[in-house]
């Protein structure tokens, strides 16, 4: 993770080749290029020649690099094949095609074009592509091009996939280790039978399956720019390519220890920066479940049945699932549908075009040994049906709600006898959403049975709230002797409050777990979040620091009512408040609109307020570390309350000392120091408070923040608008003129004062306070602020001390290990 990290921030590639170069962009017949020289696109963009590698080696290889980029290099040509010295030449064949040999004639690499050609040449062009074409023939007729044979790197314009004229299946392959370019273990490719998806394979065997449609994939949270095209004609072509036009340079690249990456270069900081990760951890980690297994990855990854479906083990839920009820195909069985899931493995199953969710339903009834359908619209394509025939392998539940697709699955009748309506006669199901209405009338009479014995036994739960007389009577009639028992809720209470964690009591997912909501019998609605793991901490510390954190009080904090310990889980039980959080306001084009300015100025106050009470005014100095607009949850009043406070304690964090090994906390939120050197203080929560600040006052995000005009994050953006004195255009245009310009100002200069690289230089929150509330106060005038030309930072690198943490395609916390 550390070479991560010096990589995205460090990584600078000025190294200079002193090659010369022959002047030109091509070769023509008769000419040739030898080791030191090297040959240029029109547009000096890219550059084709040799280099060493290992650096301290004398292997050459011929290869493609971006101009001024050496390091970077995007095509090899004799990639298993090196040349032990300099002692190979470029040139042409008799029959036109291009050889790299040596003088006693050795061939170390050729281009294959079957046809000769009459008066070849040899041309790079400015998009990266070397292509070989006789010069008498249209410019855009080439015999052959390097693009056809991608390395590890797929360049805007570049596509993997099938094409019929050539025969051609393209595929990235990487590297064999990031200094040796020979075909490493790893290829990326995208199946040509079923529905097109991304495939990640070592050697012959699947590690990683993409979403089966794009948008899901590299397009995803980032749309600026971001263009791609999927051909998807089984007769003609089957291919995936892409384009960004924010900058000319991008990449896409297959890397050698298994994980897909994109690139982006920044000209500002001269640097490569990762765009977008994707890896085979958690759900998904290929197959992980079985057949008829669905993965979820709700406390670390989880296997489960699909809908109808029983383990074949209940020791291991890896190996799969049967059917509970195997009448299949008889009268009354039909399809049950599980939302929001990524779907099943295509390859090689039934793929109609044109085929709407109806027909698509008729196709499957059709036959018995169909499994499951679904439809899922593509670009020009329109709605294109899948029926499963063979299995239902590599499922999962998609992390961001709306995300995932619909998938319809054959069960018995028997199976669907809870979701029949009253004429009794439909015998398909389209959704399972009755039977969990039909659930909840059932389940409430016996929950409440439960929670009275358990409160009979005194088994005790909680509200620790003593002001309202309410919940007065609940302590007395419980009573337990120690304290920390007030706090600890029996299991049976928080399954039944949360219907066994049913997947529609889920609310949300934040980097420490998933959080369900749940109602107690006294009608109290409830927070439950599962925290995914605890680390290095003893049962009587972490309980001792729920008390601890319990004993917060503040109208601008959530409140923590409780906990669980149930097996390796952990619950925590907190206040639920219906308003979810800011950035479901701040960050919805709609939903934003409610939030005026003086609504704006409350909740900044309101956020302020609740951390000044973390740093210095509770009876301990609690540092949040991962203050975001999604740990800002609304009331009915749309009053702030800072969530997940006091989580870095909890989690057993080193509580004293500065730095940690572990890095919690959202890029995007996260200052320099800290996510760079893991140096933590109270300046950090400020750091994240101003960029909530300026959130708020832009109604835009900091992550993923997009300007056609420049490389800046929003920060970068708030500062240069700062410094060039139009800093009232930052203001969200959705205000229009209906805030204090005065005011709006002295704001961003807070935001910015706040996000100022150094953390000396951030002001407390006792300042920061006094700031927005005095408006006579003098303020001073902010500097640079940390990390404000990050307009993309690593977003979906999502590892933490254990290994098996789901790898979420969403913007949730990160965590990272430093390796130090
Ligand atoms: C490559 O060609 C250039 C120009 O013809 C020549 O000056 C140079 O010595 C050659 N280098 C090698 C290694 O042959
Ligand atoms: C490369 O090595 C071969 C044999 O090892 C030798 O004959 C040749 O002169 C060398 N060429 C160069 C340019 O060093
Ligand atoms: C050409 O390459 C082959 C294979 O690496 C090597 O055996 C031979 O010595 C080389 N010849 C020269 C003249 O470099
Ligand atoms: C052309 O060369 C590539 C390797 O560069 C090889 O994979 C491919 O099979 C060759 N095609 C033909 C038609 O020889
Ligand atoms: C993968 O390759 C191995 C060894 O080459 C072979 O034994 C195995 O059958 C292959 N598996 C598949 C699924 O092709
Ligand atoms: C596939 O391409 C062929 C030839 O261009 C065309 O005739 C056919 O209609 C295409 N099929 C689809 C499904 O687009
Ligand atoms: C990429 O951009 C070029 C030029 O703007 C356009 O012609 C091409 O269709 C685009 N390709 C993709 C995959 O979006
Ligand atoms: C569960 O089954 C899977 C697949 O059969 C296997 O890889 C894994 O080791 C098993 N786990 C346990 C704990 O037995
Ligand atoms: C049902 O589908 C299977 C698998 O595709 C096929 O082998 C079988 O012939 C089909 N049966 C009918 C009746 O269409």
């Amino acid at each position: 993770m550390e070479n991560c990290l010096s990589f995205l921030f460090f990584f600078t590639l000025i190294l200079l080749f002193s090659q010369k170069s022959i002047a030109d962009d091509r070769i023509k017949q008769h000419q040739s290029i030898n080791d030191t020289q090297l040959i240029v696109s029109a547009a000096q963009i890219f550059e084709l020649g040799f280099f060493n590698e290992p650096k301290a080696s004398n292997l050459r290889y011929l290869g493609i690099w971006y101009k001024g980029i050496p390091d970077v290099v995007v095509w090899v040509a004799n990639r298993d094949n090196p040349i032990l010295n300099s002692s190979a030449t470029l040139t042409f064949n008799g029959d036109g095609n291009l050889v790299l040999i040596n003088q006693s004639g050795f061939h170390f690499w050729s281009s294959n074009s079957t046809r000769s050609i009459q008066n070849p040449i040899a041309q790079l062009l400015d998009t990266g592509n070397l292509v070989l074409r006789d010069s008498n023939s249209g410019s855009e007729n080439y015999e052959w091009q390097s693009f056809d044979y991608p390395s590890d790197t797929l360049l805007p314009g570049m596509k993997v996939g099938w094409d019929s004229k050539t025969g051609l299946n393209r595929k990235l392959t990487s590297w064999r280790s990031p200094n040796n370019p020979s075909s490493g273990e790893f290829s990326f490719s995208i199946n040509t039978d079923g529905l097109p998806q991304f495939l990640v394979s070592k050697r012959n065997k699947t590690l990683y399956r993409g979403w089966p449609w794009y948008d899901h994939d590299f397009g995803q949270g980032y749309g600026n720019g971001f263009d791609y095209n999927l051909v998807f004609n089984t007769s003609m072509e089957i291919s995936f390519s892409y384009n960004y036009s924010a900058t000319s340079r991008t990449r896409i690249v297959m890397d050698s220890s298994g994980s897909i990456n994109r690139y982006v270069w920044s000209d500002v900081g001269e640097e490569w920066r990762n765009e977008f990760t994707f890896n085979g951890a958690g759900c998904n980690d290929y197959d992980l479940c079985g057949d008829f297994g669905i993965c979820d990855a709700v406390v670390t990854s989880t296997c489960g049945c699909l809908d109808g479906f029983k383990p074949i083990s209940t020791q291991n839920f890896s190996n799969g699932c049967v059917r509970k009820d195997q009448n299949i195909c008889k009268v009354g069985d039909g399809f049950k549908r599980i939302s929001n899931v990524k779907w099943p493995d295509s390859t090689g199953e039934l793929v109609k075009m044109k085929l709407g969710v109806q027909d698509c339903r008729g196709e499957c009834l059709k036959n018995c040994s169909c499994l499951a359908y679904g439809t899922v619209g593509i670009p020009k394509i329109g709605s294109v049906c899948v029926n499963w025939f063979h299995k239902l392998i590599d499922v999962r539940y998609v992390p961001d709600v709306g995300s995932g697709d619909d998938l319809f699955i054959r069960v018995a009748a028997s199976e669907l006898k809870s979701a029949q309506s009253d004429d009794g006669k439909r015998n398909v199901a389209e959704s399972d959403d009755e039977k969990r209405n039909v659930a909840v009338v059932v389940a409430v009479p016996i929950v409440s049975v439960i929670i009275f014995l358990a409160l009979v036994v005194g088994g005790c739960f909680l509200i620790r709230r003593r002001a309202n007389g309410n919940d007065e009577v609940v302590i007395a009639v419980v009573e337990p002797p120690i304290q920390e028992n007030k706090l600890e809720m029996p299991i049976g209470v928080v399954e039944a409050a949360t219907e066994n964690f049913s997947f529609s009591n889920k609310i949300g997912e934040g980097g420490f777990g998933p959080v369900y909501k749940g109602k107690l019998p006294s009608g109290q609605e409830i927070a439950v979040k599962k925290l995914a793991e605890r680390s290095g901490q003893g049962l009587q510390e972490f309980k001792n620091e729920v008390i601890f954190i319990s004993q917060l009080q503040h109208r601008n904090l959530v409140k923590l009512l409780g906990y669980c310990i149930h097996q390796e889980e952990i619950l925590l039980i907190y206040e639920y408040l219906p308003n979810k959080s800011l950035d479901c306001f701040l960050f919805d084009d709609q939903r934003r609109s409610i939030l005026k300015w003086p609504k704006r100025i409350d909740i900044i106050i309101g956020i302020a307020r609740g951390l000044l009470y973390l740093h210095q005014d509770s009876r301990l100095r609690i540092i949040h570390r991962d203050l975001k607009a999604a740990n800002i949850l609304l009331d009915s009043e749309m009053k702030p309350k800072i969530s997940d406070f006091g989580m870095a304690r909890i989690f057993g964090e080193d509580q004293t000392e500065t730095k940690t090994r572990r890095v919690v906390g959202t890029y995007g939120y996260m200052p320099p120091e800290y996510a760079i050197d893991g140096f933590f203080s109270v300046k950090s929560d400020v750091f994240s408070f101003g960029v909530v600040v300026l959130e708020i006052v832009s109604g835009r995000k900091n992550k993923g923040f997009f300007h056609p005009e420049h490389q800046l994050n929003l920060l970068g953006h708030a500062w240069k608008l700062w410094k060039e004195g139009r800093a009232l255009e930052f203001i969200d245009i959705m205000l229009e003129d209906e805030y204090d310009k005065h005011e709006a100002l002295r704001y961003i200069n807070i935001g910015l004062l706040c996000v100022q690289s150094r953390p000396e230089e951030r002001p407390t929150m006792s300042t920061v306070f006094s700031m927005l509330e005095n408006e006579k106060m003098q303020l001073i005038l902010p500097q640079r602020p940390g990390f404000y030309e990050e307009r993309f930072i690593v977003s979906d690198i999502h590892s933490s001390s254990s290994d098996h943490h789901a790898s979420s395609i969403n913007n949730v916390t990160v965590t990272l290990l430093q390796g130090r």
